[in-house]
């Protein structure tokens, strides 16, 4: 048997070249190993997003795409909506009967998240998503999840849950184990921060050719280098980031033509472009063939569908454990 993955992304925004260095790389080839299940964690975009519902449908197709064009196969991966398998809320209402307040309180990522986004007082909602997102891992009894850093204060929590749970009434859940993203993050076209879309210092996969190619040639490089012949600090320059990031095998030669000044900015970006391209092309193709109509929502529907059944053997068994399986399971 398999071992069984679960990782995914809030809907909140097209996916972007950071998304595909950090996470969606690594998926692409984890489905060839594991048995794969992909959340698009839609309720969980409204615990900062429940005033602008109206967005939800187009950002869930967006990442479901993005997902599909990085190179997930819907053959080997089941992609999945969080709203549509009903077990996960209801492991969750079940969960939040043992997790104590002040121990969602201490969770650094909520810490973080709260004073990113300047919330004086939480949400329900907000405050209790770790235990919404245990049960995103717990409902099909996954054994890793694949995330950044700063998922790890919500993996612990799922294993916390798994075992209180399991101590509690039954032995149901495995205790599952992050699987950390160990990729330094993408800076940003700024080159100030990560990239991120609230900086809006990103380059997207779902980005046209001319706009990517717009993105890198307006990038700030070395300021210090006003002629192409002035040797350059490649530690500091962004696209010099990008070729590390995308384009290792030229990395260590980039770095020197850059120092020695045998190579100017522009040439630079260019062959960046191109690396970029490499990538990126592909990803527009299988977007593209994703796209074709009713397609995707096939594959939504099927996902989901598997999803669904994963989460009602679960409760069945959970239902048991706790004694409450009340017409004998013969439902
Ligand atoms: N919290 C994750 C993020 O912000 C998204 C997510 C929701 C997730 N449920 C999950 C990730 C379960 C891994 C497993 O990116």
């Amino acid at each position: 048997m398999k071992k069984r993955i679960l990782t995914g992304d809030r809907p909140t925004g097209p996916l972007h070249l950071g998304h595909f260095v950090g996470s969606l790389q690594n998926r692409v080839l984890l489905q060839e190993e594991y048995d794969t299940f992909i959340i698009i964690a839609d309720v969980q975009a409204l615990t900062t997003n429940f005033d602008r519902p109206e967005r939800l449908a187009e950002d869930v197709r967006q990442v479901a795409l993005d997902n599909l064009a990085a190179g997930l196969d819907p053959g080997k991966a089941s992609i999945f909506i969080q709203s549509l398998v009903p077990q996960i809320a209801e492991l969750t209402v079940f969960f939040s009967m043992f997790v104590t307040v002040s121990r969602l309180r201490h969770n650094p990522t909520i810490k973080t998240e709260a004073g990113a986004y300047g919330y004086t007082d939480m949400t329900y909602g907000f405050l209790g998503y770790p235990v919404s997102q245990a049960a995103d891992i717990l409902f099909c009894r996954a054994d890793l999840v694949p995330v950044g850093e700063d998922q790890l204060p919500h993996i612990e929590m799922t294993r916390f849950v798994a075992r209180r749970f399991n101590e509690l009434y039954a032995g149901v859940f495995p205790e599952p184990e992050a699987m950390v993203s160990r990729v330094p993050r993408l800076v940003g076209l700024d080159g100030q921060a990560k990239m991120s879309k609230s900086l809006g210092n990103c380059i997207y996969l779902s980005d046209e050719p001319s706009r990517v190619a717009e993105k890198v040639m307006n990038a700030v490089t070395d300021p210090a280098r006003i002629h192409k012949t002035d040797p350059g600090h490649p530690e500091i320059c962004t696209i010099c980031s990008y070729h590390d990031a995308f384009n290792q095998a030229e990395h260590g030669n980039t770095v020197e033509m850059c120092r020695a000044g045998s190579i100017g900015c522009v040439a630079c970006k260019k062959r960046l472009l191109q690396v970029l391209e490499g990538f990126l092309e592909p990803m527009r193709e299988r977007r593209a063939m994703y796209s074709k109509p009713g397609l995707l929502d096939e594959i939504l529907e099927t996902g989901t569908e598997r999803a669904r059944r994963e989460g009602e053997a679960t409760m069945e068994k959970v239902r048991s454990a706790m004694g409450m399986d009340y017409f004998g399971g013969a439902r």
